[in-house]
């Protein structure tokens, strides 16, 4: 298959204790890996120790760690989670923390939330436009009150899986397009 090489990252976008980001983050690396047209993972940025951008020496391991990963990867899936009608402040700042390795890619955007998480979902769409990353259409929307039980145990809808493969179909197109742009 032509995208049989393609990387595609799912970028788990919260990092507190107790978050819910790895049920979604696992859910959609199964559905993607029935695929089989692409390799995907699950990237946590809570693995890199992240400094806060600017305020470290430059030289933190985890920094250069997170910059390679982004490089390696062709396309990415965010799981984006609304904290105060936006992405968390540790996306924001896992996003500012690498800059050309972002530019021509594709992106897909799973979100959740009180309201499916679009809020959140629509500011990132502004921020991807600034890094040059191609964010698809597709966007699937989880809602805490009735894809999560107890707003913590996750139990998707069955509805939902439609529009994960739509997103992905989208991903998946575009950054073997933008591949060879690069
Ligand atoms: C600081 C904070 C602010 C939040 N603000 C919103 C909000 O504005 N809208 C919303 O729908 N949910 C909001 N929530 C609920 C989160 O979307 C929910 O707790 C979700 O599980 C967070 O994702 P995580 O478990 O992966 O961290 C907020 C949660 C936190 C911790």
């Amino acid at each position: 298959m032509a995208n049989q090489h393609l990387k595609i990252g799912i970028i788990l976008g919260s990092t507190r204790q107790g978050r819910v980001s790895p049920q979604v983050g696992d859910w959609i690396k199964k559905l993607a890996d029935g695929r089989g047209d692409a390799e995907y993972e699950v990237v946590d940025i809570s693995a890199y120790q992240l400094p806060f951008f600017g305020e470290g020496t430059g030289q933190e391991p985890g920094l250069a760690a997170w910059q390679a990963k982004v490089e390696s990867l062709d396309g990415f899936v965010f799981i984006v989670q609304e904290y105060n009608h936006s992405i968390t402040g540790a996306l924001k700042n896992a996003l500012d923390s690498a800059r050309d390795p972002w530019n021509n890619k594709a992106a897909g955007i799973v979100s959740y939330g009180s309201t499916g998480g679009a809020r959140a979902a629509e500011h990132l769409r502004g921020i991807l436009g600034e890094l040059l990353v191609a964010d698809v259409r597709a966007h699937p929307t989880l809602s805490l009150f009735t894809d999560f039980e107890n707003f913590s145990v996750f139990k998707p809808a069955g509805l939902h899986q439609t529009n994960v493969h739509a997103m992905l179909d989208q991903v998946i197109a575009w950054s073997g397009a933008l591949k060879t742009l690069r």
